[in-house]
């Protein structure tokens, strides 16, 4: 059964991948390459021993997708990944992330529609609940007013994708990611964060290898624990697994409603002290950091309540935050080697 994975050369993306063909599927790549690299499809092939069909090509470009779709009618799924992601970015850049996240969901939509494919798994956020007003949070919790024009494009998204079910044959599944970190055990395929990186387990295990000084970390005042902010780790492959079940789920015609929504979470919320700690256990290392002010537009704390997710999907994530850091840190040192 033939998937088309959309940013399957990405972070998630490429290890999503793996897990679809270690269940069987066969999978078609498609990616402009602006956040990856065409070297990841060997990269897998390493793992798999497959390697997956890459068809390079930007999808805001509709001409593009509508050949795509009419040179592979035997799609019966779809795993859509493709967008921007730098929040900071999309905040100087609105446009730009509206066009290129908006634009490819439409064209995506719109080749399904005419080509008769079903079904489609949309990579969402926990960033819809902005700061929850109860904790743990569910899928029934309020979708609060995005903080950045990258958090709205998810919003947007699911209600494209909630009005599109409405009035076709198409089903979907919107899958809640939390804050997904580490790398596979191989240490073939990881994150790739071009520049300073942003998200905090990069910046770690950067700042460990010694390509960056010191980490900020941003605010010790918060009303939590330990006064750093809170949130739900989730280890990458624990992710990847969840959209296998998400796919096979819609193809073998189990869903109870045309859109499901699931949290993909641990259920565990770690502050950002926690996690340097969980790296210098694993690691050996002591890590150079300095408490700064709060960064402009964080929450205080995030974790996910996972029961409907575990329930339905019959999915947990299995690993925990040394499992997380550790992958992390090994895929660190491999891109270290490398260069
Ligand atoms: P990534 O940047 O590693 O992967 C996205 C891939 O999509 C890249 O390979 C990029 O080249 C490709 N792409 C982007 N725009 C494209 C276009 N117009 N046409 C073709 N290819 C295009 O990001 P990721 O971390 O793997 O994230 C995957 C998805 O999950 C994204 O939709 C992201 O918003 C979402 N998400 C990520 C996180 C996270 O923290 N990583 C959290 C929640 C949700
Ligand atoms: C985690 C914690 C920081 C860097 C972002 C997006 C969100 C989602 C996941 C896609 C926070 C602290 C960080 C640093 C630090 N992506 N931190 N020093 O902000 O929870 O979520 O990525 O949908 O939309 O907003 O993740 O990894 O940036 O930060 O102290 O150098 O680490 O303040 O408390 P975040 P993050």
């Amino acid at each position: 059964m033939k998937i088309l994975v959309t940013g399957g050369t990405g972070y998630i993306g490429s290890h999503t991948v793996v897990e679809l063909q270690a269940k069987g599927f066969e999978v078609v790549i498609v990616d402009n390459l602006s956040n990856s690299s065409s070297d990841i499809v060997e990269k897998i092939s390493e793992i798999s021993g497959i390697i997956p069909k890459l068809e390079i090509f930007d999808l805001t470009n509709k001409d593009l997708v509508a050949d795509f779709f009419s040179r592979n009618n035997d799609i019966v799924g779809i795993i859509h990944f493709a967008a921007y992601k730098a929040v900071g970015e999309s905040v100087n850049k609105p446009l730009l992330y509206y066009r290129n996240n908006i634009e490819s969901l439409i064209n995506v939509m719109e080749g399904m529609q005419t080509n008769g494919i079903e079904n489609i798994v949309f990579s969402s956020s926990c960033t819809v609940y902005g700061q929850p007003d109860v904790l743990p949070v569910n899928e029934q919790a309020p979708i609060k007013i995005a903080e950045s024009p990258y958090g709205n494009t998810k919003q947007i998204s699911e209600e494209i994708i909630q009005d599109t079910v409405k009035s076709s044959n198409i089903n979907a599944i919107a899958l809640r990611y939390f804050n997904p970190i580490g790398a596979h055990e191989t240490a073939l395929i990881g994150e790739l964060p071009l520049g300073v990186p942003n998200n905090l387990m990069p910046f770690i295990t950067q700042t460990a290898i010694g390509i960056r000084k010191c980490l900020s970390v941003f605010g010790d005042d918060y009303p939590t624990p330990d006064g750093t902010a809170i949130r739900d780790y989730i280890h990458v492959v624990d992710l990847a697994k969840a959209h296998v079940i998400a796919i096979d789920r819609m193809i073998s015609k189990n869903m109870k409603d045309d859109l499901e929504i699931f949290n993909l979470g641990t259920g565990n919320g770690y502050s950002v002290l926690e996690v340097i700690n969980s790296f210098e256990r694993v690691s050996g290392l002591k890590l150079n950091y300095q408490i700064v002010g709060r960064r402009e537009g964080d929450i205080i704390q995030v974790w996910a309540d996972p029961t409907y997710s575990n329930e339905e999907l019959g999915w947990k994530a299995e690993m925990g935050i040394d499992e997380m850091t550790n992958s992390a840190w090994n895929w660190e040192q491999f891109l270290s080697k490398k260069k």
